[in-house]
């Protein structure tokens, strides 16, 4: 868990600790701090620094990485931007390249970009010879306030998506909000569904915050921000303290990803990049998730109305793209990735529910439980009969 106290150092960056079972280490985060960043790890004494970033990122932010470098012998390894060089190929022409350069057991690996540099870093500092040190500075919010926050390290194979990884784990994060400032719209609001997704299922006390930024109408403010990224440190970390390999308590993180990846997929086969950004196919999922609760006598009517305020508050529309099917969602939640948790029973798909707000239902000690595929699809019917106009249905 992030320690219960945020301290500020010297330079005045925000700091807390990061426990993940056995693991643990500190993520510094401010504002325009990227020399206080640079000077942190230097203090590391490398003997040479190797980053990992994409195209895009290394072109908008090329001075930021002379100012992380500093003095120190650097080696930039780029590849185009997005999820398609999460790849052995790209990880391997990395590595190579590296090994060329004369990387050493002294070097560190610094990920500079979004969770595509981030988990390809991850990957690469625990190869090179059997673990090299790493350092995260995210540059999106999804990697600031999500990825660095676990040790899973992953890429993709030929067959599906984080097929091949590890866990491995940061010497320490850094994180300049300012950087937030330059995403598109799409990709901040998807991380502050994912935050969303943190107060609903997990921290609840957090919500009065949520709100006052909504109500604000800047969330890409610095304030903001600061305070969304200490918000999601402190609400992921409190499920992963014990929790190393996610498997347990973190499975609370998947509230709302069972029906949203369904439909973030159905989507996207539909659409293609035009479809729901990630974010916003979580947020879909976390009402389906909601109304199966309410159905269950879990969640009140009060509460699910709080998963609408919410959800629409970040901009998402609570309905169905037109382009999704109630049949099609229902096919691919058949194949979701937390089968195998659950003793398998016909016609049920293990799932993330709440009895209250952060409070999930439970089989034995995991926050997961078998629902029915009628319940899923009586759930999926309220959202898919909804449209911008209509009412808020709830209950
Ligand atoms: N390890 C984990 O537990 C974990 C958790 C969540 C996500 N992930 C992984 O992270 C990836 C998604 O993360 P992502 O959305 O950061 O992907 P990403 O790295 O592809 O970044 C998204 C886009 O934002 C651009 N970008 C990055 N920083 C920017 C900035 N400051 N200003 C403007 N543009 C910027 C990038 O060039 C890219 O086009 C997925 O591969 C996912 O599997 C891993």
């Amino acid at each position: 868990m992030a320690s219960n106290s945020l301290s500020r150092d010297e330079s005045g960056l925000r700091s807390r600790t990061i426990v993940i079972g056995d693991r643990s280490f500190p993520y510094h985060f401010g504002r325009d701090c990227v020399a206080e960043i640079g000077a942190a790890i230097a203090e590391l004494r490398p003997d040479k620094l190797v980053f990992v970033t994409d195209d895009d990122v290394a072109a908008r932010y090329r001075h930021h990485l002379d100012t992380l470098a500093g003095s120190i012998p650097a080696l930039i390894l780029s590849h185009p931007s997005g999820e398609s060089m999460k790849t052995l190929t790209c990880l391997s022409s990395h590595l190579e390249t590296a090994l060329r350069a004369g990387v050493t057991r002294r070097s560190v690996v610094v990920s500079f970009g979004g969770g595509v540099p981030g988990n390809l870093a991850g990957l690469m500092a625990n190869l090179l010879f059997r673990g090299v040190r790493l350092v995260h500075v995210p540059t999106t919010t999804i990697a600031a306030m999500d990825s660095v926050l676990s040790l899973k390290q992953a890429i993709n194979s030929g067959v599906g998506k984080n097929h091949l990884g590890t866990y491995y784990s940061p010497e320490a994060v850094f994180t300049d909000v300012e950087l937030f400032t330059t995403l598109p719209e799409r990709e901040l609001r998807s991380g502050l569904c994912e935050m969303a997704k943190n107060c609903l299922a997990i921290q609840p006390s957090a919500l009065a915050g949520l709100r006052e930024v909504i109500a604000a109408g800047d969330m890409a403010s610095p304030k903001s921000l600061l305070w969304l990224l200490d918000a999601s440190i402190a609400a992921k970390s409190a499920v992963t303290r014990d929790d190393t390999f996610e498997r347990r308590e973190g499975l609370v993180l998947e509230y709302g990803h069972t029906a949203g990846h369904a439909i973030e997929i159905c989507d996207h086969r539909a659409r293609g990049v035009a479809g729901l950004p990630h974010g916003a196919a979580i947020a879909l999922g976390m009402l389906v998730a909601a109304h199966i609760s309410h159905a269950r006598g879990g969640l009140s009517d009060d509460e699910v109305s709080v998963h609408y305020e919410i959800v629409t508050g970040l901009g998402v529309e609570p309905a169905l793209p037109a382009a999704v099917g109630v049949d099609d969602v229902l096919a691919v939640i058949a194949d979701d990735n937390k089968k195998g948790y659950l003793p398998p029973r016909p016609d049920t798909v293990p799932f993330v529910l709440l009895r209250s707000l952060g409070r999930p239902e439970r089989t034995g000690d995991l926050p997961l439980v078998p629902v029915a595929v009628r319940e899923i699809r009586a759930a999926l019917d309220v959202i898919a009969q909804q449209s911008a106009a209509a009412p808020v249905a709830v209950g």
